[in-house]
């Protein structure tokens, strides 16, 4: 069980938040006052010596667990040899690049290197454009593909955009299918699926000067709050840009590696996206990301199209590598899998005694579960969401802030190395905490 041995936050803690406060803007995500120090696997220790479970793997990022010992072993040699040499090959990238195609599905031969999610849905849309004739590009309302002006063009949300105006013209957005606020009030989770496709084709009709280029995507919508696409929908998505003859771009920069109880999430479904991101848990900590693609796509870039100072080095290559074979090894998929069942059964409990768990939604081990007032109304909570962070925070669980268009989703993404018996102390913590934010 976690350890609290100091007020929080505790004195080391609070000087190092004064710090920040002096010297850092603070347009950072507003987290709980948790100063970290050191983590290991699922444990993390603040400045204070105080001892927290973690629900958030950083920000669904360190999936093979905090500091694990072979990812360590092997980044540390790596610092021994060699940490940068912009484009001249090295083994750690030929080797992540082949590995990364050989567990990617058959279509998917070619892997390009970069460092942030960003990064990769920026790389993923020029890769598109360059190889299509057409330049526009669909994206989805609640959509979150990252902070350059590219990512924040193609995202659905005002969150990234909000003072930053204005955005790149050539984007088309449309609704996503949030069954649980259906935007056409939909009875069936089928039935919010296809009027989001029926208004898909409204959209082009209206909109498009004619020029469609690729569609891009999340497998679920992090951000927006967790939100899973009704069954069948992605398929139909995929049907339908291939009868339009564009691309299918699938951004699969936090949801890969294991964390939606598959290696990637595309392989729940019957879809053959030409472009796939990755990141966050592919490097596992270290900063690496990737487009996977068709080479149909890839190979039309001429020599000094793309490339990037710390894309594919070789200190970032070698800890995806590692983390990949520990995923592997580990069985961290199939534990993810797993784990996420014992999450979904605790959840549905919390949910049938209690009516501020409006929905609960998730695969793997990432979950979001949207609280409010009360189930008939639906109407949104952010105060008593934020309450429970707080009250976790304070009992040693350490939970992302609130995200959500609402801000009333909490978001559950421990590493996938949690055990059985972490999953039911850290839901015992959470239980305690929904429970006291109850008394206001
Ligand atoms: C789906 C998705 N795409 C892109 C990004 C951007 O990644 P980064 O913050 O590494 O630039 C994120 C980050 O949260 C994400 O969740």
């Amino acid at each position: 069980m976690p350890k609290i041995i100091t007020e929080l936050p505790g004195p080391n803690a609070r000087a190092y938040l004064e710090k920040s406060m002096k010297y850092e803007p603070q347009s950072m995500s507003d987290q709980v006052p948790l100063v970290w120090d050191r983590a290991e696997g699922c444990v993390i220790w603040d400045v204070d010596g105080n001892e927290f479970l973690d629900w958030s793997s950083g920000v669904l990022v360190t999936n093979v667990g905090h500091c694990h010992p072979y990812y360590v072993e092997q980044v540390k040699d790596q610092c021994d040899k060699l940490f940068n040499c912009y484009d001249f090959l090295t083994q750690p990238r030929a080797d992540l690049a082949e590995k990364l195609v050989q567990i990617a599905p058959d279509h998917l031969d070619r892997a390009f290197l970069v460092t942030t999610g960003t990064d990769a849905t920026e790389a993923a849309m020029r890769m598109a454009r360059r190889a299509h004739e057409g330049f526009e590009i669909i994206s989805f309302h609640g959509a979150f593909h990252g902070r350059t002006y590219g990512a924040a063009s193609a995202a659905g949300s005002r969150g990234t955009k909000n003072g930053f105006g204005p955005m790149m013209t050539g984007f088309l957005h449309t609704p996503f299918p949030y069954f649980y606020r259906c935007p056409f009030g939909s009875e069936t989770e089928e039935e919010c699926g296809n009027k989001c496709i029926e208004f898909l084709d409204w959209t082009v009709e209206r909109e498009s000067c004619g020029a469609l280029c690729a569609v891009i995507t999340e497998p679920y919508q992090g951000g927006a709050g967790s939100i899973m696409a009704p069954k069948g929908f992605f398929e139909t998505l995929d049907k339908w840009c291939k009868e339009k003859g564009i691309y299918f771009i699938f951004d699969e920069v936090q949801s890969s590696f294991g964390r939606t109880g598959k290696m990637f999430a595309m392989e729940h479904y019957d879809i053959k996206p030409d472009l796939v991101t990755l990141g966050k848990g592919l490097g596992s900590g270290v900063p690496c990301s990737a487009v996977l693609g068709t080479s149909a796509i890839t190979d039309v870039l001429p020599p000094g199209s793309m490339g990037s100072t710390n894309g594919g080095n070789p200190l970032s290559s070698r800890a995806a590598l590692a983390a990949i074979d520990i995923i592997q090894r580990e069985g961290l998929v199939e534990n993810s899998a797993r784990m996420g069942e014992l999450f979904k059964q605790r959840f549905e409990a919390i949910q049938q005694k209690h009516e501020q768990l409006g929905d609960i939604r998730g695969m793997g081990l990432v979950w979001g579960l949207e609280m409010v007032k009360d189930k008939a109304s639906k109407e949104p909570d952010a105060d008593f969401t934020r309450r429970i962070v707080l009250n976790a925070f304070h009992r040693g669980l350490c939970m992302i802030a609130p995200i959500g268009l609402f801000k009333n989703v909490l978001r559950v993404a421990p590493p996938l190395i949690i055990t059985e018996e972490q999953v039911h102390e850290t839901c015992d913590i959470f239980e305690a905490a929904f429970e006291e934010a109850l008394q206001g």
